[in-house]
C-alpha cells in the first residue's frame, strides 16, 4: 500500500480534511472581505485550494474562483506578473469569464483587477479572489506607496468581489506603516478568522487512513495538538517506520522541524513571543501571572493569549495557559534555555 500521507504541500479535494465551518462561512457568508490568520504549514494555502476547487465542482455558486499568490511579488510590477500568471493557469477561469491574457498584458495590477472585475460581473459571476501569502503586501508597500490604496478599493467593491486573504499575524502590521491620511489598508477585513489545528474528530478521520493502533493515534492527536502538518509529517514517517517511539524521537529531533518552529515563531510580536516564552520556562500560567510576568495589564494579555489559543501555539485548562505542542514546547524550551545565559 502506496504512502497515504501527505506532509509538506498543499493539500485539497478526499486530501483536504476538516474545517467545513469555515469553508462554508467563507462561502455562504456575508461578508465580503475576510483575512484568514493562521501559523505557517497550518493549511492556508491548503484553504484557499480547497475553496477553489469547491466552488469549481459546484453547479449552484455565485462565484468564480481565481487563486494569487503574492509570494516573491515584492513591488506592483511583481503583483501584476502574478496576476496574470494566475489568469494563465486557470483555464477555468478563463472560460468562465471570456478572458484573454492577451486583453491583460500590459497592464497595472490595479488596472488588471478592475478588468478582471468587470469581465466576471458581465458574465454574470462574482469574482472570489483568493489571496495567498498576504504578507507580500507589506515588501510592496515598502515601494510603492499608491498600488496599496488602489487595490484595497476595488477589494472592497461589495457583492462584485469577494476577497479572502491569508497570511500569519505579521500582515496587521501594514497598518502601523501605510499613511495616516489613507483608509486602513484592512479595513473590513480585521478582526481575522483564525485558522485553527484540526479538531480531534478531524485529525483522527485523517490518521485513519494509516491503520494504525488506537493508542498510537490518541499519541499523536495528544503530541501534536491536532497540528495538520506534523500530524501528516509523524503519520508518514510511522507508516513507513511502524515504531511510534523512534518517529517521535526522531520527528523533535528534525532539523527541518526545527527551522519550521523558528520562522513560525519570528511571524509572532514581540509580547505574544514573551508570553510563549514564559509558559516554555515555567509550565502552566495564570492570565494574572502572565501579564505580570511580561509587565502588562491582564486587560492587553487578553486578545493576545486568545489568537494564540486559536492558532494552536496554547491550550488553556481551568483558567490555566501552557504551550499547545510537545514538539514546539520542546524546541522553545531548547532556545529559551540558551538565550537565557545572556542577559535579557
Ligand atoms: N485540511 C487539511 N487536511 C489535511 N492536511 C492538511 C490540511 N491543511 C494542511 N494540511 C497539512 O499541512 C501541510 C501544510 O499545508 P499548507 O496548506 O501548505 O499550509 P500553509 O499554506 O499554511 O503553510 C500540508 O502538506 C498537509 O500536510
Ligand atoms: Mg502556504
Amino acid at each position: 500500500m502506496r504512502n497515504p500521507f501527505i506532509a509538506g504541500s498543499w493539500v485539497r479535494g478526499e486530501n483536504f480534511f476538516g474545517r467545513a465551518d469555515l469553508l462554508r462561512d467563507i462561502l455562504e457568508g456575508e461578508s465580503d472581505s475576510i483575512w484568514v490568520a493562521g501559523a505557517r504549514r497550518l493549511g492556508k494555502t491548503s484553504l484557499l485550494k480547497q475553496l477553489e476547487y469547491r466552488v469549481q465542482q459546484s453547479t449552484q455558486t455565485p462565484f468564480v474562483p481565481l487563486y494569487w499568490d503574492l509570494q516573491g511579488s515584492a513591488d506592483s510590477r511583481g503583483l501584476a506578473d502574478g496576476l496574470l500568471g494566475s489568469v494563465e493557469d486557470s483555464e477555468s477561469f478563463r472560460r468562465a469569464t471570456d478572458i484573454d491574457v492577451e486583453d491583460l498584458e500590459g497592464l497595472s495590477v490595479a488596472d488588471m483587477l478592475t478588468t478582471l472585475v468587470r469581465r466576471t460581473v458581465r458574465s454574470g459571476w462574482r469574482l472570489l479572489l483568493l489571496v495567498d501569502e498576504a504578507e507580500e503586501f507589506l515588501a510592496v508597500a515598502r515601494t510603492d506607496t499608491v498600488v496599496l490604496p488602489r487595490l484595497r478599493r476595488i477589494f472592497q467593491k461589495g457583492p462584485d468581489v469577494r476577497t479572502v486573504l491569508t497570511a500569519t499575524k505579521r500582515l496587521a502590521r501594514i497598518d502601523e506603516m501605510t499613511d495616516v491620511d489613507t483608509s486602513p489598508f484592512l479595513q473590513g477585513f480585521i478582526p481575522p478568522v483564525y485558522l485553527t489545528p484540526l479538531a480531534a474528530d478531524e485529525a483522527r478521520a485523517l490518521l485513519v487512513r494509516g491503520q494504525f493502533s488506537k493508542d498510537e493515534v490518541e499519541m499523536v492527536l495528544e503530541r501534536t495538538a491536532n497540528h495538520p502538518f506534523l500530524v501528516q509529517l509523524i503519520a508518514s514517517r510511522l507508516f513507513e517506520s511502524r515504531d511510534l517511539g523512534a518517529t517521535l524521537d526522531q520527528v523533535a529531533a528534525d532539523e527541518m522541524v526545527s527551522n519550521f518552529f523558528s520562522v513560525d515563531f519570528q511571524t509572532l510580536d514581540g509580547d505574544e513571543r514573551a508570553l510563549l516564552e514564559q509558559m516554555a520556562r515555567d509550565g502552566a500560567r495564570s492570565r494574572k501571572e502572565l501579564a505580570q510576568a511580561i509587565r502588562r495589564t491582564e486587560e492587553a494579555v487578553e486578545p493576545l493569549l486568545y489568537g494564540l489559543r486559536m492558532m494552536g501555539y496554547l491550550t488553556a485548562e481551568n483558567g490555566s495557559y501552557r504551550i499547545g505542542n510537545w514538539f514546539f514546547e520542546r524546541w522553545l524550551r531548547r532556545v529559551t534555555a540558551s538565550a537565557g545565559a545572556r542577559p535579557a
